[in-house]
């Protein structure tokens, strides 16, 4: 949102204040979360009738009762392939159906064979590869095993709650609500909800023995490792997409996206939950080492061991009880069947790695050809620039300013002229003025989203007066997806991108800033049912709509309200963070929450939207961000400018040395997207990720992994001038300073940072493919020679894999049009093979290859490959003998080669 604009007298000034938590629900006022935190004395109603059992080839299905209002649910738990159980619990005969999430899963998943262990009155225990489930009927719970070690509960604390749809009767006893008096219906400030259909929220609780810390449920302005939340603490974490203007940090308010996921890890396993649900939910965490203090005190005294564990309680407003849950063992694991639920972020076209400008707004086409200029004059690398909604004609989507943007075609052809791209932003609100076309065909059609009294909604966004498209229904569907060919979004061509903002949706006079919950959608369905989605269904039918308009090429789309499932058609960011070092710091645990979740295409505005970064900040900020996957500038309108030639030449030279720190890398960050999708591993990862057993690093979130290759910390405060590194492993790792080739242990490291230094290493017993010589833009790079940098670990050895094909297209796919490649280096012999059997006819080729922690006494190497037989390659040391180079190779990166030191 904007910032506020304050009128006194003529003057207007612009004033920026911390978020007005007065727009927001606490816990405390809502009231499904009243319910069901607080939860009724006299102990759970439900009970499994396991008499009722009936036992399939790959699920099993009973009754779940609630004895005390007699109403019989369905409850089933199945076993999905790939070390996953699904839990459903539905109402039997329901006065209304229940939602469930229609974008999230990646295609129904695949189940897998159940088998029965044992069987009586109160207990059923089964089995699926190495997994264990064991129901109880009384108490009712659901224990997980993973080869014998129970790793998870459900309803371990009795939490489990189900408000079944019914008619409101008068004088009725409120036996499920508990009487709560905004159970039947809410207000919120000025707002009404109406709630139709009553209450109807569901909840639950679980419970992790064994695990220290839980991670995910993407978005917070929050470190990685959530908080303890509870009574007398802070609210619990709220998944509810909202425009939350200047959010919080260290909060677990709600803001744009929602992905309902937690990774529960400790030393030993790690089990994940899945919780698929698209209403408005609050999740209670407690880690028993912030509450247990009087237990460990007993236990201290008692000299008893008790395990740590962790306490998770999920709350939503509606919706089918629909959870998986991910059985590990390994954090690793965790991530990978999410993505094998949720599906991966395909392959992007290779300009999208690059750097993005942006700016609300660049002012006009001559603005925009004289910042695109100004970097060649400049040598800064640059991809992409930005319009923001001033390019409209009125807030109009779809359309031009007249004026302004007289002649889109002339400016973006002469941004494609030096490889670069445009973006452009369509927003979902439209704007309700007689005469735009979108407006008035979603009239005649039917388009848009509803009231409750079937009337079209109506909203307040940047066009003033909007309306919001259902894309819920097919037919709205289809037709925005067509507004995207070039033929209808005229001054378009295929070099233009597309931004999806404020898709919360953002509705400034809406109650939190978001649409009425009890407004509706095709289908009859409730806002309420389907909030947490919405984004997702503009960005799937924003994602069909670049498919059409240009089949063979990847589309690239950035949203800022996101669910699960997002990752399959858009890259997300941050929204409107601040130009603070807190902010900065923030970047990376946000973006390593989002890879957790799936949502691995993350990045967060350089130098910060609101306000004007200092100088000192915004060379920090470039430093840090060209280690994020999403690499994008961004300002609010009234800030400074701020594209980087506008500073004094050091300001530049260092952000130059930035940017083409970036450039260099771009094939380690192609490979690793190609990676993720084939694999679904995220491309940045948390220390733990990858070191699951050091618990020195589960609170670590001012370091983060690029692959398993390269770490990178935060400088993130003015005026530092060292920073302690943490670098894992222990004694035995090597680490490499990217910029000297120092060696690092591994371990705690105390290191200068001036305003030259950023914090890189890359991991002895990596290779990691460059392009190091500086170019304009990506698209010039693409016949580019490689270097490889072959950083050898305590055993002198060393791998790493190298991606590539024609960096735009779906040949990858159609006709196995790429190269995968693996280097491994061994006995002092670099040898290159291809991981897939496939062939693209690149012109790429190996132009260096840097040894660092290279052995002793080499003279010289020696090339062998079928089409240049074997070459003698030179060889040098740098002066401190800390790496050696091997001289101009030549071979093509299409053929298997080796280069041996001799
Ligand atoms: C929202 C976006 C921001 C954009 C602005 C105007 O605040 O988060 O990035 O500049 O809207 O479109």
């Amino acid at each position: 949102m904007a910032m506020r604009i304050i009128i006194l007298g003529f003057c207007v000034f612009l004033t920026t204040v911390a978020v007005d938590r007065n727009n927001f629900k606490t816990c405390e006022q809502s009231s499904f979360c009243r319910r069901l935190r607080n939860p009724k004395q006299d102990g759970s109603p439900y009970e499994l009738d396991l008499s009722a059992l009936q036992i399939f080839d790959n699920y099993v299905e009973t009754k779940l009762i609630n004895v005390q209002a007699n109403i019989d649910l369905k409850f089933t738990l199945t076993a999905l392939v790939g070390n996953i159980f699904r839990v459903t619990v539905d109402e039997s005969k329901g006065v209304h159906v229940r939602y469930k999430p229609q974008f999230a899963l990646n295609g129904e998943p695949q189940v897998t064979k159940l088998e029965v262990l044992e069987r009586n009155q109160n207990i059923l225990s089964v089995k699926s590869g190495d997994n264990k489930v064991i129901l109880t009927a009384k108490p009712f719970k659901v224990e997980f095993y993973k080869n014998n070690v129970l790793t998870s509960i459900a309803n371990g604390k009795g939490l489990f709650e189900f408000e079944h749809y019914r008619k409101k009767k008068e004088g009725e006893n409120d036996v499920d609500t508990k009487e709560d008096p905004g159970a039947w219906e809410e207000n919120f400030k000025s707002h009404h909800d109406s709630k139709p259909k009553g209450p109807s929220a569901i909840g639950l609780d679980f419970t992790f023995p064994g695990a220290k810390r839980v991670y995910g449920l993407p978005e917070h302005g929050d470190k990685m490792a959530l908080r303890t939340t509870g009574p007398g603490g802070s609210d619990p974490y709220r998944l509810y997409n909202l425009d939350v203007f200047e959010y919080e940090l260290d909060s677990t308010m709600a803001i744009y996206g929602a992905v309902p996921l937690i990774h529960a890890h400790g030393p030993l396993n790690t089990v994940g939950i899945f919780w698929h649900n698209a209403a408005e939910t609050w999740v209670d965490i407690t880690n028993s080492k912030d509450s247990n203090v009087m237990s460990s005190l007993v236990n201290l005294v008692s000299g008893s061991k008790s395990e740590s564990s962790v306490d998770v309680h999920f709350m939503s407003e509606s919706g089918l009880m629909d959870f998986f849950v991910l059985m590990g063992p390994k954090p690793k694991d965790t991530v990978k069947q999410y993505s094998s639920l949720t599906g991966v972020s395909p392959l992007p076209q290779y300009f999208t790695l690059a750097y993005h400008q942006s700016r609300w707004n660049y002012n006009d086409q001559d603005d925009v050809t004289t910042v695109n200029s100004n970097f060649d004059i400049h040598n800064l690398p640059l991809d992409v620039m930005w319009l923001d909604i001033e390019y409209t004609d009125g807030k109009k989507y779809f359309t031009w300013d007249p004026i302004k943007f007289s002649s889109p075609e002339n400016m973006i052809n002469n941004l494609t002229l030096t490889g670069r791209k445009l973006v452009v932003i369509i927003d979902p609100h439209i704007k309700r003025e007689g005469g735009y076309f979108l407006h008035e065909d979603a009239l005649a059609n039917d388009f848009y989203v509803k009231n409750k009294d079937g009337t079209v909604y109506e909203g307040w966004c940047w066009p003033g007066s909007s309306s919001y498209l259902d894309f819920y229904d097919p037919r709205t569907a289809d037709y925005y997806q067509s507004l995207y060919g070039v033929d209808k979004f005229k001054g378009t061509t295929h070099d233009v991108f597309i931004w999806n903002d404020m898709n919360e949706p953002s509705v400034f006079n809406g109650p939190e800033i978001t649409m009425p919950k009890d407004c509706i959608h095709y289908g009859g369905w409730e806002h309420r049912d389907v909030h947490n989605e919405y984004a997702l269904s503009q960005t799937f039918s924003t994602f069909q709509g670049l498919l059409n308009r240009s089949p063979n090429l990847r589309p690239f789309i950035l949203t800022r309200g996101h669910f699960a499932g997002s990752q399959r058609y858009s890259a997300m960011w941050t929204g409107d963070n601040m130009a603070l070092w807190t902010h900065l710091a923030a970047s990376f645990p946000m973006c390593l929450s989002e890879a957790l979740g799936g949502i691995s295409f993350c990045g967060a505005d350089v130098g910060g939207f609101f306000n004007n970064p200092d100088e000192e900040l915004l060379q920090r900020w470039y430093q840090a961000a060209i280690w994020l996957p999403f690499f994008r500038a961004h300002a609010h309108i009234d800030t400074r400018r701020r594209e980087p030639y506008l500073f004094s030449e050091t300001v530049i030279d260092r952000i130059r040395t930035a940017l083409r720190v970036r450039y260099a890398h771009l094939p380690l960050w192609y490979t690793l997207f190609w990676e993720h999708e084939s694999t679904g591993e995220p491309v940045i990862r948390p220390l733990f990720y990858h070191y699951p057993e050091d618990e020195e690093v589960f609170e670590t979130d001012n370091e983060l992994l690029v692959g398993d290759s390269v770490l990178v910390g935060l400088v993130a405060d003015a005026g530092l001038t060292t920073v302690q590194v943490y670098l894992p492993g222990g004694d035995s790792a090597r680490w490499y300073d990217l910029q000297d080739f120092k060696l690092y242990r591994g371990g705690t490291h105390k290191i200068s940072v001036d305003m030259d230094k950023y914090l890189a290493f890359y991991r002895g017993g990596s290779v990691i493919p460059r392009k190091d010589r500086p170019r304009r833009s990506s698209a010039v790079m693409h016949h580019d020679p490689f270097t490889l940098y072959v950083a050898l670990d305590e055993k002198k050895t060393a791998s790493g894999t190298l991606y590539v094909d024609d960096y735009h297209s779906f040949e990858y796919r159609n006709a196995k049009k790429y190269l995968y490649v693996n280097f491994s280096f061994v006995g002092n012999k670099l040898t290159s093979s291809f991981i897939d059997k496939t062939d693209y006819p690149t012109e790429e080729w190996i132009e260096r290859v840097v040894v660092l922690g290279p052995p002793a006494g080499i003279k010289g190497a020696k090339l062998n490959s079928k089409s240049l037989g074997i070459v003698a390659l030179e060889v040098s040391y740098d002066s401190e003998l800390t790496s050696l180079t091997v001289r101009k190779p030549g071979v093509s990166i299409r053929e298997p080669f080796t280069i041996e030191l001799v």
